[in-house]
């Protein structure tokens, strides 16, 4: 199936694998918006989640498909173990895509057979060939999976993988699922499979592999020498325990050493033909969408994406660059649009400049969301002088994420300092439509304000997490602050950027309280009732 020309396939499973990662659960809306800006960095499969896992995640992987899923858009895929009632979810989730795909899975090492199947292996020879064709019963694109086939052993996967491309998979994944294998162990489990699987010439080698040794990329880059033509990644690396490989770093080193990697494709070593199809410059947006929208930060020595992946501290180093930048840097901060961040917009905007920008930064809002994101654009304008399209970005992101407007913070007011206790005057709107105002004494403002939030709003949760981050430089910066809350194991998240660090803090408290609040009064009983009918 791979012809000599073709280019590598990005699979992106940020919203399904990524959104494994302790804590980062996404709403709706939120992988909406993640899929949209996929859609514009380029990538050919989003992998929107795994339908059949809960109504929540079946109503993603359908508005994604419906939304993103057009003709001359990615394709989308739902993830389903390799049964019955999964692959039909998955089946009816991605039905109003263009290009739909069923990626089905089933375990293949021993230990997984044993103590989590407890089938064996003859038991796993049968289903996967029965589960493949019942799949491409819904769609031609299926894609198999033998889980933890890093630890399979060899001999075994040849025949499993044989038996799913017969039965009509297309692409066959080969993941690294404990981040257990090295480089050239990867890449010869490839070369192994391109020379002992008869059939494997109708199907995609694709590669999926998990950063516990933190050799996910470099895995891949073997497995591409060796066959592989799909990677399987995610932004930021997020994923499951140490995370996924990482986009940005494939992206950019095939990117970068593209003549290195040219020949593995069958091209001449100076062939200019992009190895991907992925945008680069829409690397660092999309980067930080995802940190913003999952509160994942990226840690600052972080390739591609950190903060300082392009700062030079050292004299030396510095000295070199202004003489020629190609002393000390592979590749321009522009090319990951980087540098895009101009100082676009004031207080003196026009709504009509303000619609444009966002335009070109690729939000399609409606009427009534660029009514309130303006409104919401001049109050910040009011603090910070000068607008950057991050600041824009995190306006209109941080009004994507708010919930309905259960609880609302009417007015905060806090006194702290070296010799002062801190305390917090919260006034908070209910559900109800009651003002209620209370008090209290922390250890810092922000603990001042949540204790007061707390005396205020009747519900059981415990704060599990709070982070804040800036999102320019600068003293008058937006401050971005994300708030997990848990309630029976279920975790609700909130988000808010403001000017003023302690209105965020009691904004994002407020609107994850509101989740809970909204998830406690209204369960989606409609798509529950879906669901239950696979
Ligand atoms: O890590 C893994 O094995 C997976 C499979 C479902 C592909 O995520
Ligand atoms: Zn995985």
């Amino acid at each position: 199936m791979t012809s000599p020309n073709e280019r590598i396939i990005i699979f992106d499973t940020t919203l399904r694998d990524g959104e494994q990662s302790p804590g980062a659960t996404l709403n709706k809306d939120e992988k909406l918006t993640i899929a949209r800006q996929l859609a514009r960095l380029g990538v050919d499969v989003i992998e929107a989640g795994f339908p059949f896992a809960s109504p929540g995640d079946f109503e993603a992987v359908q508005q994604i498909a419906e939304q993103v899923g057009t003709p001359d858009g990615p394709t989308i895929c739902g993830l389903a173990r390799a049964a019955k009632k999964d692959i039909e979810a998955a089946g009816r989730a991605l039905a109003p895509a263009a290009k739909g795909r069923i990626h089905t899975f089933i375990a293949t090492s021993d230990i997984h057979l044993e103590y989590k199947l407890r089938k064996s292996r003859a038991d796993v020879l049968a289903i996967v060939p029965e589960m493949v064709a019942y799949a491409k019963t819904f769609t031609d694109d299926v894609e198999f999976s033998p889980e933890d086939a890093g630890r399979s052993d060899p001999e075994f996967l040849y025949q499993v993988l044989e038996a799913a491309i017969a039965a009509g998979a297309t692409t066959v994944n080969i993941p690294d699922t404990v981040g257990y294998t090295t480089p050239s162990e990867f890449g010869g489990l490839i070369r192994g499979i391109k020379d002992n699987v008869p059939n494997i010439d109708n199907a995609i080698i694709s590669v999926h592999g998990h950063n516990d040794l933190g050799l996910a990329v470099a895995n891949f880059l073997a497995a591409i020498e060796n066959g592989a033509r799909q990677l399987e990644c995610t932004i930021n690396g997020i994923g499951e325990r140490a995370g996924n490989a990482a986009l940005e770093e494939l992206a950019m080193a095939l990117h970068v050493r593209r003549a290195f990697y040219n020949p593995a494709l069958g091209r001449p070593i100076e062939s200019e033909e992009p190895l991907t199809n992925i945008d680069t410059r829409q690397i660092y947006k999309t980067s930080r969408l995802v940190s913003s929208l999952t509160g994942m930060f990226v840690q600052p020595n972080k390739a591609i994406v950190g903060a300082n992946a392009f700062a030079h501290e050292s004299g030396i180093h510095q000295d070199g660059v202004l003489k020629n930048k190609q002393t000390y840097e592979i590749m321009d901060a522009e090319s990951i649009g980087l540098q895009e961040n101009q100082i676009v917009l004031g207080k003196l905007s026009g709504r009509h400049a303000f619609q444009s920008r966002l335009k070109e930064l690729g939000f399609e809002l409606s009427e009534t969301e660029l009514n309130k994101a303006f409104l919401n654009f001049k109050k910040f304008a009011d603090q910070k002088k000068e607008i950057t399209d991050w600041d824009l970005e995190s306006i209109v992101n941080d009004q994507i994420q708010q919930p309905p407007e259960l609880y609302r913070v009417e007015h905060v007011q806090v006194s702290c300092g070296n010799h002062a206790k801190s305390t917090a005057t919260v006034s908070i709107r209910t559900p109800e439509g009651e003002e209620h105002t209370h008090a209290a004494i922390g250890t810092g403002p922000v603990d001042a304000t949540y204790r007061a939030i707390d005396r205020i709003v009747a519900l059981d949760y415990e704060l599990i997490e709070y982070t804040v981050q800036s999102v320019t430089a600068g003293i008058d910066a937006l401050g971005e602050v994300t708030v997990r809350l848990r309630h029976e194991g279920r975790i609700f998240s909130g988000h808010a950027a403001n000017t003023d660090v302690i209105v965020a803090s009691a904004q994002a408290y407020v609107n994850a309280i509101g989740r809970l609040y909204g998830a406690l009064s209204a369960p989606t009983a409609a798509t529950q009732k879906e669901v239950a009918k696979v």
